[in-house]
């Protein structure tokens, strides 16, 4: 019994023990929520252009990929994807896809940003990690969204819509 009496007063002690550390527990909780809103998130959008066909491939598994402000090839360019991609999915068509996007145009001219993933070329939308970046982008995380624009089968080129959402 008496030992029990006990228990009581140490949980209601701990209690409220707990109680007096919330205040300082929330602050410190507010100051790092703050700080991570605080941390830039930079949407990017952009077509890949990937131009297998000749003349003039950009890409055989190897590319150095216009990017562009528009689905058009011809429109303004924003930077070129540099990287490449392999077949990596023996039951199920999927790539491993590492590439630098290298900005060479606009307020991110010389930065880049780095992405690693698997790509399902025939999936709606795919997702891909952005696993750093230079620059604007040094300690970038985020991710990748693609959508196929436009798909030439007899050729084999593609235009590929990028959402890239980057926190850094
Ligand atoms: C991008 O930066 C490079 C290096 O600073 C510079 O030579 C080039 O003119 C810039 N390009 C554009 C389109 O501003």
């Amino acid at each position: 019994m008496e030992a029990k009496g006990v228990v009581v007063i140490t949980l209601v002690l701990s209690l409220a023990a707990a109680a007096g550390a919330a205040r300082p527990k929330e602050t410190t909780m507010g100051l790092t929520r703050r700080g991570l809103a605080s941390e830039p998130m930079t949407h990017l959008h952009f077509y890949f252009n990937d131009k297998v066909s000749k003349p003039s491939p950009t890409s055989l598994y190897v590319m150095d990929d216009a990017l562009t402000e528009g689905p058009e090839p011809e429109s303004q360019p924003v930077g070129r994807a540099q990287g490449m991609y392999m077949s990596t999915g023996l039951a199920k068509l999927g790539l491993l896809q590492v590439m630098n996007l290298v900005f060479t145009h606009g307020p991110y001219n010389g930065s880049v940003v780095t992405v690693l993933g698997r790509n399902g070329p025939f999936g709606n939308v795919r997702e891909m990690p952005v696993i750093g970046g230079t620059g604007t982008f040094r300690f970038s995380r985020g991710y990748a969204q693609l959508k196929t624009h436009t798909l030439d089968l007899k050729k084999n080129d593609a235009i590929v819509e990028y959402n890239v959402y980057i926190m850094h």
